[in-house]
């Protein structure tokens, strides 16, 4: 793209979303730019990166099931794709996931989350706790018995993030490292927007990906802007020991007391466990209670954590929607589209969101896949409701 030409997509956020987003644009002969002071960041910088369609079902979220598992299916070819496109690993690992039970409430809990799997068509295995522990050695020994879902992967976030970069920049994507601070709109259409340094990108279309910040750009008429909040998640990250025979082989988790815990475990030895959710607006101080809660329900699950070196400590925030499902697309505003709000799936949703955007940008329609996440099905009732 000659630096002059104003851009036809302009990419508001430059974490994974958005990078995809660009990343596909530039791939169909769209010219596209992002603007973003530090693209590869944001929420991925903190996600543990469980690619979880199955173990993550959650009653009344069919339809967002739908698109999970489509994005899942992606996720082979997308990885290939881009680890070739880039050469950067991805840390994607095809290592299952095993989601286990540690007392009878937990067995209940996860006999449901079996039933519905099942009357949704998804794979996934019963096993007694000996059967667990065969599978995992460093299982508690109360562990009453588990699901083992050998679809649900994962992938290392930052890795991705940094590839999607790349990527960008290889397709020729201009990455403006700034702050948007303010949408133009014109004679009722987007236009582009002006940056902190009073600076204006031009752009024929403008997608606002910019995660749990989407709904705070400035010159977004109120009844269009996504309704997307802040949902803090606290993480740590621990080294695993390198000796003979993996601490853990696949990710690991649990409901305990109410409260989801998982423990994923990357090739390279980190062991990432997570994740705290928690409304507490922009606020993401690590608070000893989070990490304490993290700690203690990990090592309920998987005792031999406490002697592990913890590496680091860090909180995000997810992009939350009123219905937990992502905005995807078109808005009253012509010219302005969205690509916000995919809560506790992001990365998880990163291929399919990139192929659903790159053919409303060239073609005005979303696939059929993502239409039942347009903004059009928050009415204004919905929106007036959100904060200014
Ligand atoms: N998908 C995991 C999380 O949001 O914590």
């Amino acid at each position: 793209m000659s630096p002059t030409r104003t851009p036809d997509v302009l990419v508001v956020g430059g974490g994974i979303i958005g990078l995809v987003t660009a990343w596909r644009a530039a791939q169909r002969g769209l010219a596209t730019a992002v603007v973003d002071p530090e693209p590869g960041g944001g929420a991925a910088r903190v996600a543990a990166g469980m690619l979880a369609a199955v173990t993550e079902l959650h009653y009344g979220e069919e339809t967002l099931l739908g698109l999970n598992v489509a994005s899942a299916r992606r996720y082979p070819g997308f990885a290939a794709e881009l680890t070739e496109f880039t050469g950067q690993d991805l840390g994607y690992r095809r290592c299952g996931t095993l989601a286990v039970a540690l007392d009878a409430d937990d067995r209940a809990h996860l006999r449901e989350l079996h039933a519905l799997q099942q009357r949704s068509g998804l794979e996934s295995q019963w096993l007694t706790g000996r059967e667990c522990r065969r599978l995992e050695p460093m299982l508690a020994p109360g562990v009453r018995g588990g699901l083992r879902v050998d679809g649900d992967h994962q992938i290392d976030p930052r890795r991705l993030a940094a590839a999607l970069v790349t990527a960008c920049e290889r397709a020729g994507v201009t990455l403006h490292r700034a702050w948007a601070e303010r949408l133009v709109v014109a004679a009722g259409r987007a236009t582009g927007v002006v940056t902190a340094d009073g600076g204006e990108l031009g752009a024929g279309q403008v997608v606002l990906a910019a995660g749990s910040l989407s709904g705070r750009l400035a010159g977004v008429p109120r009844d269009v802007l996504p309704p997307v909040r802040p949902v803090k998640g606290q993480v740590v990250r621990l080294t695993m020991p390198d000796r003979p025979g993996p601490f853990l082989n696949r990710t690991v988790r649990a409901v305990v007391r109410g409260s989801h815990v998982y423990l994923v475990p990357r090739e390279d030895g980190e062991l990432v466990i997570g994740a705290t959710s928690e409304e507490m607006g922009w606020d993401t101080t690590v608070t000893a209670g989070g990490v304490y809660e993290l700690l203690r329900d990990a090592h309920e699950l998987v005792p031999g954590i406490t002697e592990l070196p913890l590496t680091e400590t860090r909180a995000g925030l997810r992009p939350g929607s009123p219905d937990n499902a992502p905005l995807l697309g078109p808005t009253e505003v012509e010219g302005l589209l969205l690509a916000t709000g995919h809560h506790r799936n992001g990365v998880l949703l990163t291929p399919v969101t990139g192929d659903a955007m790159a053919d409303v940008l060239t073609t005005g329609a979303l696939p059929e896949v993502a239409r039942p996440f347009t903004p059009r099905r928050f009415g204004a009732a919905v929106l007036s409701e959100q904060p200014a």
